[in-house]
């Protein structure tokens, strides 16, 4: 059955739906909420920059098709990466993937295993999604993810992390945005050996990442209607490096006399998280601060599999990725939760412009997950990831709103 067969108008909005049973009045409804969605949920998923520079190209159709550059990375990379693939054909999203394979040797442009024509086809697209690529621990080559951030220049790395409803935790209505320096403090690659048995790691802060990633932050608070933002640190130990980070923080907030600027130290920041996450609002810190405590933050609503995070660059310049690994464990076995890397994708469409179609799918996403019907493993259920062509079509069939039944088989 061709998709185009089954197009119906919503009952409610007029706007074209796809639903085999058009006249079935709560699937309607469903896409007519979908598409209208209640702002305070999914406002956060827009990263607040302030311009993409996304290449689009009118077809034959008329249609504005835009290409994207998309790293289907390894491990459970590839399987979540069709997921994204499968919805957005589906939905007739109008991107146009330009898919792009880690290399198996390094490049000597790049000094890793993304290669030079990887980096270009970012940078021409001006936009992108990646899945997950492993990094060796302790030795081999430098890390894909910090080569990628470095050599794009994607300075902030934002992670929205919602309560997600239906999805019990411990805490109902979480609601932050960390923002994370992504391109050095600790993660500068700067490490040698002084003499045999000592080992030196440079941390290294500039002002001008340290301002650029405080004035991303206060910007998107106040293009988010938030409220505060915090500093998050430990200057009072590393008094030169987190002290310029805070100094910086502090100039900036000068400049947004509407937003509540705090300081707090990482330690205690972590248990003010755990006992109550209503507390913090926007939280801006250095590179290893925002790793770890983004991912504590993923914790907060319900784990890795479910939370997306955008990296920002310059003049518009976006890279959307999952915040989880490859999950080694499950490669291959049909059992990762696509749904970080889904959302990913919605946080892209936003950035593009595309506000409807990120709504549609974003609505469609959560309404799965609190329904419970097709959850994976890590969420408490036991559907897989994988679909084929004809159960999707099946299921496109059963739900106009139900995105994720045709991801979860
Ligand atoms: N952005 C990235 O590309 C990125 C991020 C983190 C780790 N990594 C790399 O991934 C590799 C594995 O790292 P790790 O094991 O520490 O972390 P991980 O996120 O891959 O896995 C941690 C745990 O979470 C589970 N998990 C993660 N994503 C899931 C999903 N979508 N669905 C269901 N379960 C999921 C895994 O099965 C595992 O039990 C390493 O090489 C690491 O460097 C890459």
């Amino acid at each position: 059955m061709a998709i185009r067969s089954l197009l119906r108008r919503c009952k409610d909005c007029s706007r074209w739906q796809n639903c085999a049973s058009a006249s079935a009045t709560h699937l309607a409804r469903a896409f007519h909420s979908a598409v209208n969605p209640s702002e305070s949920s999914t406002s956060a998923f827009n990263d607040g920059s302030l311009e993409s520079n996304a290449r689009g190209l009118w077809t034959s159709s008329g249609q504005n098709t835009i290409t994207a550059t998309l790293f289907p990375g390894d491990g459970i990379g590839p399987e979540i990466a069709n997921s994204v693939k499968e919805v957005f054909r589906q939905a007739q999203v109008p991107i146009q993937w330009e898919e792009h394979y880690i290399g198996n040797t390094v490049d000597p442009r790049t000094g890793s295993f993304v290669t030079y024509e990887s980096m270009e086809s970012v940078r021409r697209n001006g936009i992108g999604l990646k899945g997950p690529m492993t990094t060796p621990i302790g030795k081999g080559h430098k890390s894909l993810n910090l080569a990628l951030r470095k050599e794009l220049g994607l300075y902030a790395n934002v992670r929205p992390c919602l309560s997600i409803p239906g999805h019990k935790t411990r805490y109902d209505n979480v609601d932050l945005v960390t923002i994370r320096e992504n391109t050095e403090g600790e993660y500068s690659g700067l490490e040698h050996q002084v003499v045999r048995g000592v080992v030196e790691s440079l941390k290294i802060i500039t002002r001008q990442a340290s301002s650029r990633v405080a004035e991303y932050a206060f910007h998107y608070a106040e293009v988010h209607g938030r409220k505060r933002v915090s500093a998050i640190h430990k200057a009072n130990i590393m008094k030169k490096t987190d002290g310029l980070f805070l100094q910086c923080c502090r100039e900036v907030a000068e400049n947004y006399p509407n937003i509540v600027y705090e300081e707090v130290i990482i330690d205690n920041c972590c248990m003010m998280l755990v006992k109550n996450p209503a507390l913090f609002d926007v939280l801006v810190m250095p590179n290893l601060y925002g790793d770890i405590i983004s991912d504590l933050c993923a914790g907060l609503i319900g784990g890795l599999g479910l939370t997306p995070s955008g990296n920002i660059g310059d003049n518009g310049l976006a890279l959307m990725e999952a915040v989880h690994g490859t999950a080694p464990d499950i490669a291959g076995k049909n059992m990762a939760n696509p749904t970080a890397l889904l959302l990913s994708s919605v946080m892209m469409l936003k950035h593009l412009g595309l506000n409807d179609q990120a709504e549609s799918i974003h609505k469609a996403i959560l309404k799965t997950i609190e329904e419970g019907k097709y959850l994976t493993g890590d969420i408490g259920g036991s559907a897989g990831t994988k679909h084929t062509t004809d159960r999707s079509l099946l299921s496109w069939s059963y739900s106009c709103c139900g995105l994720l039944e045709l991801v979860f088989y």
